[in-house]
């Protein structure tokens, strides 16, 4: 049966992207419902949606005419999942407080589906510790968000607070729709990392050669992103720190797009303090030392020698770091002599618990679905089966609940 979303287009310049998100979710097959708040009416119109969507639009909560067809909370069920775009930061402080004095907040609070909010608002106002403040609120309560990105804004300024583009929010409809995400229903039980702080780090990283080449790995950050995922599931607040990637943002996850190594150190530092870190990501042990601004050209003196210097170890400075997280995981990519590789980096990088597998071509790891992981710690190997990479993500992250709790780290 096609899905069916009920969008709540609130107030904001970026309201425009709405109409364009209608007409994505409805070639793919969606139905859509729209709710159009009072300040979201400043910036489209009624008769757009309408016509975008095939359907009434409702407006009002205490219409009569309406409440003859659809009462407001029977609206607030009929959907697969609802969603916010844009998430001004009026709704989401209403949503936060659980006011009801119009129909958007209502149907926010008296709705038994999965919210997924597209922030959008000044930079400033994104910022502010009340919005985030309220964010993290909502995030408890088991809403979901896709961006907001960074960028230019229509105020002149730059920085977070740009609504995601139509088609980043539709891949995070359909991961939420796909059960992609298992973040507790608004009313759950708390999962067992509720209240701490994950960074994970994930994919490849990119270190430029010259302006247009790059150095690179076959890192395709599904198990790092399903770790993530599996985290937040698990109530976690996440920051995951991807490097160039074309699997989409978890759902529910902050995420900080990064391509070299020396970027991916500088955002997981930014990001601490934390209670676990997750170095997932297959970093580039070296980057060619020279920047060089122009193209390399094929010239008579024959190819260029790349003169490499060693990139940072992210995993090691994370273990010996002044905010040094509780539990430091890493992973060990090897193509030979796995475990003995594993335990001498658990020593060599001060970490508590490798997750170490083989990843020689013939094992398909790399890219693929499924992985065959080792769990190495001070204590001991633990060989799990071959799962898939999301089971290995939430098995590792009950493991690392029970491990936090246990060190009381
Ligand atoms: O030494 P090796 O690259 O095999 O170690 C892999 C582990 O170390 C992974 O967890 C990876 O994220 C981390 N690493 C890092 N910074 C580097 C190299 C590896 O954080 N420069």
């Amino acid at each position: 049966m096609s899905k069916r979303i009920l969008l709540i287009v609130g107030g904001g310049i970026a309201a425009y992207k709405s109409l364009d998100l209608v007409r994505r979710l409805r070639e793919r097959g969606m139905s859509v419902r729209a709710v159009l708040t009072k300040a979201g009416a400043e910036f489209v119109t009624p008769l757009s949606l309408a016509g975008l969507t095939g359907q009434e639009v409702h407006q009002e909560l205490f219409s009569l005419t309406a409440e003859a067809r659809m009462g407001h909370i029977e609206l607030s069920r009929d959907a697969d999942l609802v969603v916010i775009a844009p998430a001004t930061a009026d709704l989401l402080a209403k949503a936060a407080q659980g006011h009801a004095d119009d129909l958007a907040s209502t149907l926010l609070l008296a709705t038994d589906k999965r919210i997924l909010a597209a922030p959008s608002m000044n930079l400033r106002m994104w910022l502010h510790p009340a919005t985030q403040r309220n964010v993290a609120t909502l995030r408890g309560d088991g809403m979901l968000f896709v961006g907001p990105g960074d960028g230019a804004m229509a105020c002149g300024e730059f920085g977070p607070g740009r609504l995601s583009e139509p088609l980043e929010i539709v891949a995070a409809i359909e991961a939420a729709l796909a059960g992609d995400t298992t973040i507790p229903l608004p009313g759950a039980q708390p999962g067992p990392l509720a209240g701490r702080r994950v960074i994970v780090t994930s994919g490849p990283t990119h270190e430029p050669i010259d302006p247009v080449r790059y150095i690179a790995n076959r890192s395709s950050g599904k198990q790092g992103h399903a770790i993530a995922q599996a985290a937040a599931g698990a109530g976690a607040e996440v920051v995951l720190v991807s490097g160039p990637v074309t699997v989409p943002d978890p759902a529910g996850v902050r995420c900080v797009h990064v391509e070299t190594a020396r970027q991916m150190l500088e955002a997981v530092e930014a990001a601490l303090p934390a209670d676990i870190y997750v170095g997932a990501a297959a970093v580039a042990d070296w980057r060619v030392g020279a920047a060089v601004v122009e193209k390399l050209k094929k010239g008579p003196s024959g190819p260029p020698t790349l003169g490499l210097v060693e990139n940072p170890d992210i995993l090691a400075t994370v273990a010996s770091h002044a905010k040094r997280p509780g539990l430091v995981v890493g992973f060990a990519a090897e193509t030979e002599k796995v475990i003995d590789h594993a335990q001498a980096k658990l020593a060599r990088k001060k970490c508590d618990l490798i997750v170490a597998n083989d990843v020689s071509p013939a094992t398909g790891v790399m890219g693929g679905d499924a992985n065959t992981v080792h769990l190495v710690t001070g204590a001991g190997v633990e060989t799990w089966p071959t799962l898939s990479k999301q089971d290995v993500a939430k098995r590792l992250v009950e493991r690392l609940a029970t491990l936090v709790k246990e060190t009381g780290a």
